[in-house]
């Protein structure tokens, strides 16, 4: 790996095997982009790639020049109000109320390795071999606001991490009213757009468009990433597919608003925004102040979708993630949420334990509920200690009660949320997110504390460090069930309103940093009423996040193939839960609802002595597998065969990194009678070896004898999934949502 800049001394050629990333200082000193995409070879000059026009209706930047303007140019990093009419990735605003700025060229620096980002989440290195990372350093001489870029390349993978940084060297105040982390104009616009949407207990589902000239975006103003709208997207060549072919990857590595833009221009060209959401964001730097904006990372492959997610995946798993859990295949716990929801007692509690324990669960999850005045939804929320009437032992001693079981013991939080109903409101009625002169908003009968001050911050670090300190805590469910309204906060100026939503994340990240750094063992598992702040930000801090809300099999097979665009396997909160299932009503077969759960963290997330004492073997048997293939499900190589956007049947499997072990999970939502014969083609196998291949999670009558095929087969040919619903169905095996896992061993 190499990061290169040639003789003229004004152009940088980032690149590694597989990629090239090429900038240029621009005759007017802004920086100007030559090219993103597969490796080309060094040269001596890009000059050539610098395309000028001379357009009817463009404004111009020389006197004497017709076809310098840059709204016909590509661009690093464009600015607001000159003579380009995109949407820029800055804005400046002056006292004299001007919004323009010019960023030029003044100098560069190459450091190995990587910087960390200050009070940021951000991807890092462990050797200063594995990446190289280019500083441009750029001056609006104007106002004397310096800009730096900051460029990450990796020694392997498509992988550029971006994001830019101001200091204010002026001698008056200045405002940034936009500040994205990445701006990226591509050549043209053959791309289709695929943003990850929905809703609660609907999250991240694949939305594919093509690019038209104008904007599409996506993004979030709820202070929260969403449920509507991921910090993902990709923009894809129309014939590339899961397979092969072009696709560039856009992340943000941000929990707060964000936006996701591209903007195609009236010559096809397509610029990509990715950054804090500028509406409500405005930052005041006084003199010698500085604003970090979040990273982002953009992933360049022309192997195809699944070849994107999985560089996405390693990399988000390995140098995203921290910490102890990083790479350690993770506990099968149980959450008595929908087993009990607010209505529980300590007895209870341990009787749901017990069993899970002789079912071969590995972890007690306490959820919601036991603080405070906390026996509905309206109470308690602020008031981190044990509420006695329910736990007489308190935290304490519950889970010495679990630990004796020879479980571990987890705890819910939502550290950024209040009832009115608190003792923490009453004493602080003044920590909460709301204006002064108007009335705040409720959600869910709660309001947002203002973690943009850090007494509040502070005051909670304390309660929750007590109860981890005194407690024999291994896990902690961090929820936040609901965005933030009225943002305002009364601990800052006027001029400073801006910065809310941003000091907010700010906040967060900060109680994430210290209680992660304090307690190195505790395992953090981040939710957002299921998966509204299922981000890599939050992946910094918490390696699994709650991926849904939604725990019916047949909704997560959407929701966990779509969330697998960006995120790993081993970040998939995935529970088993009761039929008929709580958000659909639907009964699914056990052994569909764990071969669909197998493929995250793996869980339960009901009470196990309400199942059938046959259906209790079942559990002990999925246990047992679990913590036989978790490694290789966790951390192998995540592939998408069959989606469950385009058909009845979805598929996906996981392959070993020496590609001696595999397990495919194949799905089909409706039963159908004389159906056609089927075959699955696999990916990632050694074509030359042979693979033993049997099922496993399948109705017993269905399972199926060994058989022998050789990698090219399974690969070209493919694996037959034909089953007795293809002819007549004498020992009424299939039914709807069946599903079955096969295993492969060379
Ligand atoms: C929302 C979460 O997603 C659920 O799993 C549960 O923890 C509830 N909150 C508790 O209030």
């Amino acid at each position: 790996m190499e990061i290169i800049r040639n003789r003229q001394g004004n152009t940088f050629h980032l690149c590694n095997d597989e990629i090239s990333y090429i900038m240029t200082v621009l005759p007017n000193g802004q920086m100007g982009q030559l090219y993103f995409g597969k490796r080309i070879r060094e040269r001596e000059d890009y000059s050539h790639l610098l395309e000028t026009a001379s357009r009817p209706m463009s404004s111009c930047v020389f006197d004497t020049d017709k076809k310098f303007s840059m709204e016909h140019i590509k661009q690093e990093y464009a600015v607001f109000g000159t003579t380009d009419y995109r949407t820029p990735a800055v804005e400046v605003i002056q006292k004299n109320g001007s919004r323009l700025s010019e960023f030029c060229f003044q100098n560069y620096r190459i450091e190995s390795g990587k910087p960390g980002l200050p009070g940021l989440p951000a991807v890092y290195t462990e050797a200063d071999s594995e990446a190289e990372t280019l500083v441009i350093e750029l001056m609006d001489k104007t106002t004397g606001l310096q800009a730096e870029l900051l460029y990450t390349i990796f020694e392997k993978g498509g992988i550029i991490a971006r994001s830019a940084r101001f200091l204010n060297k002026g001698t008056e105040d200045l405002f940034l009213g936009s500040a994205m982390s990445l701006c990226m104009d591509l050549p043209d616009c053959e791309y289709e757009w695929i943003q990850f949407s929905g809703a609660w207990a609907r999250e991240r589902y694949p939305k594919v468009r093509r690019l038209e000239q104008g904007i599409q975006s996506v993004g979030s103003m709820r202070g929260n990433s969403s449920h509507n709208h991921n910090p993902f997207v990709i923009l894809k060549r129309p014939s590339a597919d899961e397979f092969q072919g072009e696709a560039i990857g856009f992340s943000l590595i941000y929990s707060g608003n964000f936006l996701a833009q591209a903007e195609v221009d009236a010559y096809h060209t397509t610029r990509v925004l990715l950054g804090i959401h500028p509406a409500g964001f405005q930052w005041k730097l006084e003199p010698e102040e500085s604003f970090q904006t979040p990273e982002a990372v953009m992933v360049y492959t022309d192997q195809g979708l699944n070849h994107l997610s999985q560089t996405y995946h390693k990399l988000y798993q390995k140098r995203l993630a921290r910490g102890y859990w990083r790479d350690r295949t993770r506990p099968i716990l149980i959450n008595n949420w929908e087993a009990t929801y607010f209505n529980f007692t300590e007895e209870k509690l341990i009787e749901i334990a017990k069993k899970a324990k002789s079912c071969g669960v590995e972890m007690f999850v306490l959820d919601d509920g036991w603080f405070g005045a906390r026996s509905l939804e309206r109470a308690g929320l602020g008031d981190w200690t044990a509420n006695p009437d329910r736990l007489p032992n308190g935290i304490t001693g519950l889970a010495e009660k679990i630990e004796d079981l020879g479980m571990k013991f987890g705890l819910w939080f939502e550290p950024e949320m209040v009832n009115p109903d608190s003792d923490l409101y009453r004493q602080h009625p003044d920590w909460i997110i709301a204006a002064p002169d108007r009335k705040p908003s409720h959600g869910r009968f709660q309001y947002v504390l203002d973690f943009s001050r850090k007494e509040a911050v502070d005051h909670i670090y304390e309660m929750m460090a007590k109860i981890l300190s005194e407690a024999k805590v291994s896990y902690i469910k961090w929820d936040m069930n609901r965005s933030i309204t009225e943002c305002y906060s009364g601990a800052l100026p006027a001029d400073r309103q801006g910065e809310v939503y941003h000091r907010y994340i700010l906040g967060v990240y900060d109680l994430y940093e210290r209680l992660t750094s304090r307690f190195p063992h505790v395992l953090f598992e981040s939710c957002a009423s299921g998966g509204g702040r299922f981000d890599p930000g939050m992946l910094y801090y918490a390696p699994q996040a709650w991926t849904s809300d939604d725990t019916d099999a047949v909704e997560r097979l959407k929701i966990q193939f779509g969330t697998s665009y960006c995120y790993p396997v081993s970040s998939m909160g995935s529970h088993v839960s009761v039929t008929p299932n709580h958000q659909l009503n639907r009964n699914t077969p056990l052994r569909t609802r764990a071969n669909t759960a197998y493929f995250g963290t793996f869980g339960y997330e009901l009470d196990l002595n309400v199942l059938t004492e046959e259906e209790q073997e079942e559990v002990k048997v999925q246990t047992a597998f679990m913590k036989e293939y978790r490694n290789l499900i966790q951390f192998g190589t995540f592939y998408r065969l069959k989606s469950p956007f385009e058909g009845n049947i979805t598929a996906w499997m996981a392959v070993s990194e020496d590609q001696t072990e595999a397990i495919v999970g194949w799905y089909r939502v409706l039963n159908g009678v004389n159906m056609p014969y089927t075959r699955l083609r696999l990916e990632g196998l050694d074509p030359e070896r042979s693979y033993h291949v049997w099922t496993a999670g399948t109705d017993k009558k269905e399972a199926s004898k060994e058989s022998v095929h050789y990698g090219d087969e399974l690969m070209n040919l493919g694996l037959i999934t034909t089953d007795a619903s293809c002819g007549e169905d004498v020992d009424r095996v299939c039914c709807d949502f069946n599903s079955r896992l096969y295993l492969l061993k060379a």
